[in-house]
C-alpha cells in the first residue's frame, strides 16, 4: 500500500566512482524487477540527435558543439571547456533542471513499486538537497577502476587518472553510503549482495508500512 503516490515509498541513489560498476549492479537489481533511473541515459536523450536540450544548448554555445546528426558533440564541447572554465557551468545550469524533470517523471511513474533506484554518478560531488531514503555505493579499489574504464573506453590511463582526480574520493564517497556493495572481485560475487539488498530494502517499506497501518489493520495482514 502506497501512501504517497507520487514516487515509491522507498527511492535508493545508487553511486560510485566512474568504471566502478554502477551500471553493472543496477541492471542486476533491475533483473529482479526494481525500476531503475538512469540519470547518465536521460543526460544521453537530453542530448541525442534532436534532443529536447539541443535547442537551449545551441543557442547557449553556437553549433560547433552541435555534430552533424544534431546531437551534442562531446569532444567539441570538452574542447570548448577547456579553455572556457565557466562554460561547464553553463552546460549544467541547462542540463541539470531539464535532468531533474525528467528524474522526477520517471520516479512517479515508479510509484506504485515498492522501491526504485536512481542511479546519479556523481551523487556524492553535488551540493543539492538529498532525497534518497538511502544512498546505495558500488566500491571497488581504484587501480581496478582505471583498468576497467581504459578497457571499456580505450583511454589512455593518464586521461582516466583525470577523469578521477574530479571525482570525489573513495574514502569520500564511503562515508556517504548506507550500503556498499562490493565490486572489487569477479562479477558472479554480485548476484548474493544484490540479492542481500533486495531483501532488506523490501523489509525497510514492509516494516515502513506495518507502522503507518492502524494494529487491527496490521493483525488482518499477516
Ligand atoms: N566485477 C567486475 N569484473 C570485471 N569487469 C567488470 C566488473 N564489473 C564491471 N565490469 C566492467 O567494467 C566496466 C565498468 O563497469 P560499469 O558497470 O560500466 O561501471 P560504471 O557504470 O560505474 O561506470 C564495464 O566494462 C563492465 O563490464
Ligand atoms: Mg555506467
Amino acid at each position: 500500500m502506497n501512501l504517497n503516490a507520487s514516487r515509491p515509498l522507498l527511492l535508493i541513489g545508487l553511486t560510485g566512482g566512474i568504471g566502478s560498476g554502477k551500471t553493472t549492479v543496477a541492471n542486476r537489481f533491475g533483473a529482479l524487477g526494481v525500476p531503475l533511473i538512469d540519470t547518465d541515459l536521460i543526460a544521453h536523450q537530453l542530448t541525442g540527435p534532436g534532443g529536447p536540450a539541443m535547442p537551449a544548448i545551441g543557442a547557449e554555445f553556437g553549433p560547433s558543439v552541435i555534430a552533424a546528426d544534431g546531437r551534442l558533440d562531446r569532444d567539441a564541447m570538452r574542447a570548448l571547456a577547456f579553455g572556457d572554465p565557466g562554460a561547464r557551468k553553463r552546460l549544467e545550469a541547462i542540463l541539470h533542471p531539464m535532468i531533474r524533470v525528467e528524474t522526477d517523471r520517471q520516479v512517479s511513474a515508479a510509484a506504485s513499486s515498492p522501491y526504485a533506484i536512481v542511479v546519479i554518478p556523481l551523487l556524492v560531488e553535488s551540493k543539492g538537497p538529498k532525497r534518497f531514503d538511502r544512498i546505495v555505493v558500488v566500491d571497488c579499489p581504484v587501480d581496478t577502476q582505471i583498468e576497467r574504464v581504459m578497457k571499456r573506453n580505450g583511454l589512455p590511463r593518464a586521461q582516466v587518472e583525470a577523469i578521477l582526480a574530479v571525482q570525489a574520493t573513495r574514502a569520500q564517497r564511503l562515508a556517504a553510503a548506507d550500503d556498499v556493495v562490493d565490486n572489487g572481485g569477479e562479477p558472479g560475487a554480485l548476484q548474493a549482495q544484490v540479492e542481500a539488498l533486495h531483501r532488506r530494502y523490501l523489509a525497510f517499506v514492509k516494516d515502513g508500512a506495518l507502522l503507518q497501518n492502524p494494529p487491527r489493520e496490521r493483525d488482518s495482514q499477516t
